[in-house]
Parts: C-alpha cells; sequence; structure tokens
C-alpha cells in the first residue's frame, strides 16, 4: 500500500491530501482531502494577486498538513512518499508548497516526488476511474492551459493542439469581468447561462473548421465586450450565447482531434473548466459519435485539488521514480 501526501499551491486554492495509491476505489482512494480557497482574498481585486496568494499560502499550508494527517488518522511517518506541485503556476505559491514538501521529505527521510501541475490535471480521471486504461485522449481546459492532448502512459504525452490565445477558463473570467458577475468567473457565467438565450447575441466561433484542432478565445472575448458596450441585450442572454459559443468550440477541435489522434482508450475531459455541466454534456456527445466512452471526473476533481497532485505522484512512486531535494520551482513547465 503506497501512502502518499499530496501538497498544490500553484495558484489560489491551498490543498493538502493522502492518497492510497493501491486502492481500488476513487473514494478509498483519497483518504483524506482539505482544500482552502483564497478567493475572499483575491475578490476585491477581481483576479488573483500573486503576492497575496502566496502569503495566503504560506499562512495556511503547515497547519493544513497536521489537520489533513490528523483527518487521515495517520502520522508523517506512515507516508511512502511526498509529493508536491513544483509548476506550472505562480511562482511564489508554487515555492511554498514546494519548499513545504522538502521539508517534510527531509524531516521524515521520504523520498519526494516534484509533480507538474498539468500532470496531476492528465492523471486525475485515473484517480477517478481506476478502469482507465493508457492510452487517452485528453481535453485540458484551465483558467491557465486550454491544450488537447495525446496521453499515451505516465510521462509520455503528445499535444494535438494548443490556444493560440486565451485559455478556455480565461475566456470564462474574462467573460464574467465583463458582465460585472464577479471573481471566480467561471461559475458564475455558467449559472447565468441557465437563465439565458444561446441564440440572442451573434458571437464569433473563432478558428471554427481549421485543419489543426487548436483554440481562440480573445476575438470571442472582445466580441462579448462590445456586445455588452451596446447596451441592447441582457446580462443573461451574453453569458448563454457566449458559453454555447465556446462549446461549438470545443465540440469542433475536439472532433478534429479524435479524428486525428492514434486509437485510444476514451475521451477525457480535465481541469476547472471540465467542472461546467455544459460542456461535459456536449462532449459527451462528441464521444459517443466516435464509439468512446466521456471520463470526466467529479467537479471537485476538476477544480485544483491535491487528490491529482499525490495521485500523480502515486502513479510516479509506482514506477519508482523520485526528484532531488534541491528541484526547482517553476513557473513555466509545460508537459
Ligand atoms: O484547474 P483550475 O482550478 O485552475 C487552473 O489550473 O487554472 O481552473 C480554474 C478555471 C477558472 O478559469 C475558472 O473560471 C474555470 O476553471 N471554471 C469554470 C467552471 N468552474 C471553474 N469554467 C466554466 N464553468 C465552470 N463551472
Ligand atoms: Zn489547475
Amino acid at each position: 500500500m503506497a501512502l502518499i501526501l499530496g501538497i498544490e499551491s500553484s495558484c489560489d486554492e491551498t490543498a493538502v491530501a493522502v492518497i492510497d495509491g493501491a486502492a481500488p476505489t476513487l473514494e478509498r482512494r483519497i483518504v483524506a482531502q482539505r482544500i482552502a480557497s483564497q478567493d475572499e482574498a483575491h475578490r476585491p481585486y477581481g483576479g488573483v494577486v500573486p503576492e497575496i496568494a502566496a502569503r495566503a499560502h504560506a499562512e495556511v499550508i503547515a497547519p493544513m498538513v497536521g489537520a489533513t494527517l490528523a483527518d487521515a488518522g495517520l502520522a508523517l511517518a506512515d507516508m511512502d512518499a511526498i509529493a508536491a506541485t513544483a509548476g506550472p503556476g505562480l511562482i511564489g505559491g508554487v515555492m511554498v508548497g514546494l519548499v513545504t514538501g522538502k521539508a517534510l521529505a527531509m524531516a521524515a527521510g521520504k523520498p519526494l516526488l516534484a509533480i507538474n501541475h498539468l500532470e496531476g490535471h492528465a492523471l486525475s480521471p485515473r484517480l477517478a476511474d481506476p478502469t482507465l486504461q493508457y492510452p487517452y485522449l485528453l481535453l485540458l481546459v484551465s483558467g491557465g492551459h486550454c491544450q488537447i492532448i495525446e496521453v499515451q502512459g505516465l510521462g509520455a504525452y503528445c499535444r494535438l493542439a494548443t490556444t493560440i490565445d486565451d485559455a478556455l477558463g480565461e475566456a470564462f473570467d474574462k467573460t464574467a469581468k465583463i458582465l460585472g458577475l464577479g471573481y471566480p468567473g467561471g461559475p458564475a457565467v455558467e449559472r447565468l447561462a441557465r437563465e439565458g438565450d444561446a441564440r440572442a447575441v451573434p458571437l464569433p466561433r473563432p478558428l471554427l473548421g481549421t485543419a489543426e484542432p487548436h483554440f481562440s478565445f480573445a476575438g470571442l472575448k472582445s466580441a462579448v465586450m462590445r456586445a455588452r458596450d451596446a447596451g441592447t441585450f441582457a446580462a443573461a442572454d451574453i453569458a448563454a450565447s457566449f458559453q454555447q459559443a465556446a462549446i461549438d468550440c470545443v465540440v469542433d477541435r475536439t472532433r478534429r482531434a479524435v479524428a486525428q489522434c492514434g486509437p485510444v482508450t476514451a475521451l477525457v475531459v480535465a481541469g476547472g473548466v471540465a467542472a461546467n455541466a455544459a460542456i461535459r454534456a456536449a462532449l459527451q456527445g462528441v464521444a459517443a459519435e466516435s464509439g468512446l466512452s466521456l471520463v470526466a471526473p467529479p467537479p471537485k476533481l476538476c477544480t485544483d485539488n491535491a487528490a491529482m497532485i499525490g495521485w500523480a505522484g502515486a502513479e510516479r512512486f509506482a514506477m519508482g521514480y523520485s526528484d532531488s531535494l534541491d528541484v526547482a520551482a517553476r513557473p513555466r513547465w509545460p508537459l
């Protein structure tokens, strides 16, 4: 039984989890987890302020490690390894979590696993669904990333597409800001969109139909701003029309990637935007068309959490990997 302590602090959630890598079900794999959101601290600024984030992580991380271990009824000495996010992300926050992980690894004499946050998202569907096998086609949609990746195995990632400007989560967050819905924006846009008419506002679908399955959302965001400035559309109609335009792009791009990739076991969606029910439903359709099943982690495992970092650590630990205690935090770290 491999017990892994996972630590995540790359953006605005401080999270700690204890993962049992050998357990057969999701419920038993996550022995304990805690997430401290910094939403309140950043709300007045309409987005994440890196300096505030780093200080907030530093304040809560050590007590959270203690509390999560206590929840699990386990001690640090019971852990087989410590897995901490080493990037990509806001460097101050990443350093807080990684230094904490190093200190715990050193104190307990356990191996350190320096985890790529994107690998955490990419493998989270395997934490959620123990039957999911490599290779699978992954749509990774978060606040900072928008990619389609053929996940061929642990550490074997072939990127088929990326965004040429904004990430999808960023487009949701900017739309929320334009509509005055506050921060964080994605869930607020999704809620308001339920009350609106998705056909009310004509909005562009950037890159729709192009040969490579890349994404672009900057033009959509500008069009949302123009629609608001026109003063003739209800906010709910703009939100619904924006979400529909985004979904049309995601569906078209994913369809294209499915046609281009090698044989895969499933279509998988992960990252914060994968919490969006309308996007999940649309992707269900794309998967069905191609005779694939859609694997989407429960919404709580889509947004940032430490269970996915602990799980990536468990997969790496099982393969015999570990990292040196002088591994550096990386603000940028492509998969
Ligand atoms: O994965 P995540 O928690 O952090 C990053 O690694 O970026 O993703 C956060 C992003 C934010 O842009 C947030 O607005 C978006 O995911 N998001 C959503 C929803 N929930 C979170 N976007 C659309 N609909 C949602 N329900
Ligand atoms: Zn993330």
